[in-house]
């Protein structure tokens, strides 16, 4: 989405937009934010819409500074926290405008989405530049590898419910067909909007180049019915999921 998309969305971000934190079946991001949290340490929330992350580290951090392109959207974030040491901030992170001081640890929750490469190469190095050397930084973004395991989780549930696998196949790689724009660049359709999915490997690759060094990559589960309409009861873990990786600042 463009900047003038995500303001057009301000005041039903919420209810229009999956924020992975309230959907996060594990608390993987609530675990990693008390692992890497101190009193004494000054978080940056980059890319925080209406502040779904900015709030789960508030409690966490002594300080914690959202950033969004949205005007609207940091207003929705500054009505939506109570917490004192919070502070929103109007940034565009494609065009670096240097704060002047570093993050002691830096997130960025489902930013590098851009179907633009250029776009998310400039965010990602921004948050490099803002972001203390040898510093935590996580990145959170939709799984590549998780939305072809789901048509073929689709596939595996038609076929027990009596369909033909072949017939199966063809009817999700119709789906497929509709919703990914582009399988080798990982541009996926959510809700209408074009939107960028890394493989694991892709995105290690990708932090490397942007100054970071990836040090774990973990699974950020959510449930199937974020995925498919009306789930069989009987479809468990592993479910969907995002990438979260936890990374230095080189
Ligand atoms: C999918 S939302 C995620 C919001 C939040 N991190 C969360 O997980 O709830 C993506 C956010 O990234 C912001 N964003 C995208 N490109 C940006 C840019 N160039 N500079 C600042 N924010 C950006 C959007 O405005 C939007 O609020």
């Amino acid at each position: 989405m463009e900047t003038q998309d995500w303001d057009s969305i301000a005041g039903e971000f919420s209810d229009r937009v999956f924020q992975i934190t309230d959907h996060d079946t594990d608390g993987v991001i609530l675990s990693t934010a008390q692992r890497l949290g101190s009193t004494l340490k000054h978080a940056g929330d980059f890319g925080c819409g209406a502040g779904a992350v900015t709030r789960l580290l508030a409690g966490h951090f002594g300080k914690v500074t959202g950033l969004d392109q949205s005007a609207g959207l940091v207003r929705e974030a500054e009505q939506a926290t109570a917490a004192d040491n919070v502070e929103y901030v109007h940034a565009d992170l494609a065009r670096p405008k240097p704060l002047g001081f570093r993050f002691d640890v830096s997130f960025c929750v489902n930013v590098l989405i851009n179907r633009n490469h250029d776009v998310r190469e400039k965010i990602a190095r921004n948050v490099a530049a803002h972001t203390k050397r040898g510093g935590p930084a996580v990145f959170v973004v939709p799984s590549l590898e998780s939305t072809l395991r789901t048509y073929q989780t689709v596939v595996d549930c038609q076929v027990r419910g009596g369909i033909g696998r072949s017939a199966a196949v063809r009817s999700a790689n119709r789906q497929a067909g509709e919703e990914i724009e582009s399988v080798v660049d990982g541009i996926v359709s959510v809700g209408d909007s074009p939107t960028k999915h890394f493989l694991s490997d892709e995105l290690e690759a990708f932090l490397a180049e942007a100054g970071f060094d990836v040090q774990s990559m973990v699974r950020v589960q959510f449930p199937w019915n974020q995925e498919i309409d009306n789930p069989p009861r009987s479809l468990g873990p592993p479910t969907p999921w995002d990438w979260l990786a936890e990374c230095r600042r080189r």
